[in-house]
């Protein structure tokens, strides 16, 4: 069993998530651009939310990788989450880097700054040689945030859970 790690950077404290993030992190979800990226199903509400805290949670203490909530360090708002996911799917590609934001903290350099911690942390304490990070084509903005984390495209592929489309894996080795 793994306890989920609290990091500082510059302007945010990334922290896991508690019962009562569920309001603020449904925000962050329902928003349409979020929705749109993230393909997230229409029936995507409130309980669903809290169920994914549970997940990231439950997936920080049994393999010690998972999402963190994003707080601004100097308001205190929880503004997206960011971390590495590893879930038990048979054709995922490695431990993945990931971010999602309120669009309304789009365009400050969050979640650059989020990924590079969370990268960090990764690297020191995963015995990985490389992280993924799973992102569409059209998903300009993302494939910013790998970019400027160094990740490069390696291959497009249909993973088993997202059958519809294609997927860009971008890796990103060990420094
Ligand atoms: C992907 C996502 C997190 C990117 O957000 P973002 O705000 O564009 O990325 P960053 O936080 O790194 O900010 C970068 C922008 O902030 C600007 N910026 C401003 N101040 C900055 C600073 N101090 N440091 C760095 N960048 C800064 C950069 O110039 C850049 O602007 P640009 O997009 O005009 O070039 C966001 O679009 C999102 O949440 N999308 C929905 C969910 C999603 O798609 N998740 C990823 C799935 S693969």
């Amino acid at each position: 069993m793994f306890a989920p790690p609290t990091i500082e950077t510059e302007r945010l404290h990334l922290r896991p998530f508690r019962d009562t993030d569920v309001d603020a992190y449904f925000w962050v979800h329902d928003a349409p651009e979020v929705r749109a990226s993230l393909r997230i199903a229409d029936d995507f509400d409130r309980d669903a939310a809290w169920s994914q805290l549970c997940m990231w949670n439950g997936q920080w203490t049994l393999r010690n990788s998972g999402q963190l909530a994003v707080v601004l360090r100097e308001t205190g708002e929880l503004i997206g989450r960011c971390g590495v996911h590893r879930p038990e799917r048979r054709d995922w590609p490695g431990l993945e880097l990931g971010w999602t934001f309120h669009p309304t903290h789009w365009g400050n350099g969050y979640a650059t700054e989020a990924g590079r911690a969370n990268m960090a942390w990764a690297f020191a304490n995963h015995a990985v040689d490389e992280l993924v990070s799973v992102i569409l084509a059209e998903n300009t903005a993302s494939q910013a945030v790998a970019r400027r984390l160094g990740f490069t495209l390696r291959e497009e592929r249909v993973l088993a859970f997202f059958p519809s489309e294609p997927h860009g894996i971008w890796y990103k080795p060990r420094p």
